[in-house]
């Protein structure tokens, strides 16, 4: 336990990136095997997503040297304050971080942890709702540079407050981990919370991560204000979503354009893009005659920028993360995937549908560009392929692999 504080709860000090930071001792809240600790715990914190505050550092240092200036932060529900604490000691060229918590524990302990890490000074710890305090900054000079909103489970509850906080040109980040509607285990939630109608195929993570960009496009363009969506990632229980805002009635415009839907055959594995769902050429399945399913509306436009990629590289060779490696891997596949088609196939789901045995991905993606397709690997699923060839294609092409072999 830290010098000269307190808890009423077990804890230990861990370092993360740069800094050091007192959380609940997870071990000490493991009642049973099925008990999930960092839940348990009085004040959240999870070592796990310490790849994702890594990649968060990455985006917002990128984000910094694009705007070139200075910039302010706000993590409006920040538990331990971990995260908060390494954008203001890790990024350089930060003004400010303000942090916050709606519970009384979360805040003490966070404002400890500031004070620990010599923090006082750039970062203010409020004990506030998240929606109250975005809320409180979205007059004009009150506004960040960037929000990061990493709740549990939806971020939908925040995102019209997050958005108004945001000054033109800044960066919204939000996780969210209620992948059971998101990835169409509970449809009609997903439906109203998020607008859009998911579906549960095998590349239903890039549809979560599609649907959570859609719902932050129609509120941003309540707002006038359009998106981009620069980088995003799904990574064990949980999805991610960077999104840079622009303020103009004619940026919303083209945003909301983006909206769309994707239809896919569960019998022959076929997928395709459209405007409308229901326009009657695309009920029946062109390849096989049987009657598509759909998802949507979802952001149809990219789901990562090739040079945000590139320049989060950069950044991620200059700081030396326990992560880096896996970074590294993740940014290269996510910087091939910004240009190449939605949706991928997932090899073993073809294999088990033709009762073949499976061929590597390498092999299926050497000879889908040799047949003059584009194909790529997906960050989504070691297994998948992101190409824009036929599913029957592909599933010949998965045959003759096998048949050779
Ligand atoms: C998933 S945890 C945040 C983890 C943290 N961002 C990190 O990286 O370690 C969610 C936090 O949101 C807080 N919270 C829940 N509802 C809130 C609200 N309406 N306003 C502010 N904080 C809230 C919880 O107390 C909890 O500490
Ligand atoms: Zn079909």
């Amino acid at each position: 336990m830290a010098e000269g504080f307190k808890t009423d709860f077990p804890c230990e000090t861990v370092k993360e990136g740069k800094v050091k930071a007192v959380v609940p001792k997870l071990d000490a809240f493991v009642k049973q095997p099925s008990d999930y600790a960092p839940s348990k715990a009085p004040v959240f914190y999870n070592p796990v997503m310490e790849l994702n505050r890594d990649i968060a550092v990455l985006a917002f240092q990128t984000h910094q040297r694009i705007v070139k200036r200075e910039i302010s932060i706000c993590e409006p529900l920040t538990s331990s304050g971990i995260r908060g604490i390494r954008f203001a000691a890790e990024i350089h060229r930060v003004k400010k971080v303000v942090i916050s918590d709606i519970s009384e524990r979360a805040v003490k302990l966070a404002k400890y942890n500031v004070r620990l890490n010599g923090l006082q000074d750039r970062i203010t710890v409020q004990h506030k709702d998240a929606s109250c305090l975005l809320s409180c900054h979205s007059a004009p000079r009150k506004r960040f540079d960037v929000v990061d909103v990493d709740p549990f489970g939806s971020p939908v509850p925040y995102l019209d407050s997050a958005i108004r906080a945001l000054r033109n040109n800044g960066l919204l980040t939000v996780t969210a981990t209620d992948l059971a509607p998101l990835c169409g285990v509970h449809s009609k939630a997903c439906v109203r919370k998020y607008g859009g109608k998911p579906l549960r195929t095998e590349y239903c993570h890039e549809l979560a991560v599609r649907l959570l960009a859609g719902c932050i496009a129609t509120v941003a363009a309540k707002h006038d204000i359009g998106i981009r969506v620069v980088f995003s990632h799904s990574t064990d229980h949980y999805i991610r979503v960077y999104a840079r805002i622009s303020y103009g009635a004619k940026k919303a415009d083209v945003a909301v354009k983006n909206l769309a839907y994707i239809l896919h055959c569960f019998n022959c594995l076929h997928r395709e893009t459209a405007k409308k769902p229901f326009a009657k050429r695309i009920e029946k399945c062109p390849e096989c005659g049987s009657k598509m399913d759909y998802s949507g509306p979802l952001w149809l436009e990219r789901i990562f920028d090739k040079r945000f990629c590139e320049l989060m590289a950069q950044e991620n060779t200059r700081i030396a993360f326990k992560n880096s490696g896996k970074i590294t891997k993740l940014l290269a596949l996510a910087k091939d995937e910004a240009e190449a088609p939605a949706t991928y196939y997932v090899i073993d789901k073809i294999s088990a549908k033709l009762a073949l045995p499976m061929p590597s991905v390498s092999n299926m993606l050497q000879n889908l560009r040799h047949k003059g397709f584009q194909a790529f690997p997906t960050h989504f699923n070691s297994r998948g392929i992101r190409t824009a060839a036929p599913a029957l294609t592909v599933q010949k092409l998965l045959q003759k692999l096998v048949a050779a072999a």
